[in-house]
């Protein structure tokens, strides 16, 4: 049994859109999860209600205790996302900021976090990676920052990402590395 059998990984979807190439990429990574890794896919962001400190009390949104559960439960978090004018969608930032909470304990604490994803610009969204990396950074988790793939979305052609061979094979190098730094 290798050492990293059993290993729990949150993915996290920054888009909510039901095309959404990133959600196509969260089905590559899905279906490419190496042998005794289970990826938990919380599809639930656009549930979560817009962080508020006098809603996040012990009577919080079960949605939100969802989550939090979800994160609790992992060992690791991939997360899968475009760019929104420059910048980190709004569903995934209220994320963050609802697992920035309590502050200090996180439920994400400490535990690695490679961020992933597709956009439009010919950067393939590297901004609201760098973002997202920046401001998971600060919400708790450990960020493995050398953990990076920024996507153009017409590398795809229109096709699903599972036909691009070489982002298939990033995408999961990506994920084994994640993995391995839950050792
Ligand atoms: C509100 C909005 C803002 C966008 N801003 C950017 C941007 O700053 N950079 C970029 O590369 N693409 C941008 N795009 C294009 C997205 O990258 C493209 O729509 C992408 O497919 C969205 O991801 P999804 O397919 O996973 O939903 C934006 C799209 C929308 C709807």
């Amino acid at each position: 049994m290798s050492d990293t059998e059993n290993v729990n990984v949150l993915v996290l979807l920054g888009s909510l859109r039901a095309a959404s190439i990133n959600r196509q990429l969260v089905d590559l990574a899905l279906e490419t999860a190496p042998d005794g890794v289970r990826l938990q896919f919380f599809d639930r962001l656009g549930e979560l209600p817009f962080y508020n400190e006098d809603i996040d009390n012990d009577d919080v949104a079960e949605p939100v205790v969802a989550l939090r559960q979800a994160a609790a439960d992992a060992d690791a978090a991939l997360v899968v996302t475009p760019e929104y004018n420059g910048s980190i969608p709004g569903v995934l930032k209220n994320a963050i900021d609802w697992l920035s909470r309590p502050y200090g304990n996180s439920a994400l604490k400490d535990k690695p976090l490679a961020v992933v994803g597709a956009a439009l610009g010919r950067y393939g969204g590297q901004w609201a990676h760098d973002e997202t990396r920046k401001s998971f950074a600060i919400a708790g988790p450990r960020v493995v920052e050398d953990l990076k793939l920024s996507v153009p979305s017409k590398a795809f052609d229109g096709r699903h990402p599972r036909e691009n061979a070489e982002v298939a094979a990033n995408l999961r190098d990506v994920i084994g590395k994640l993995v391995a730094e839950t050792g």
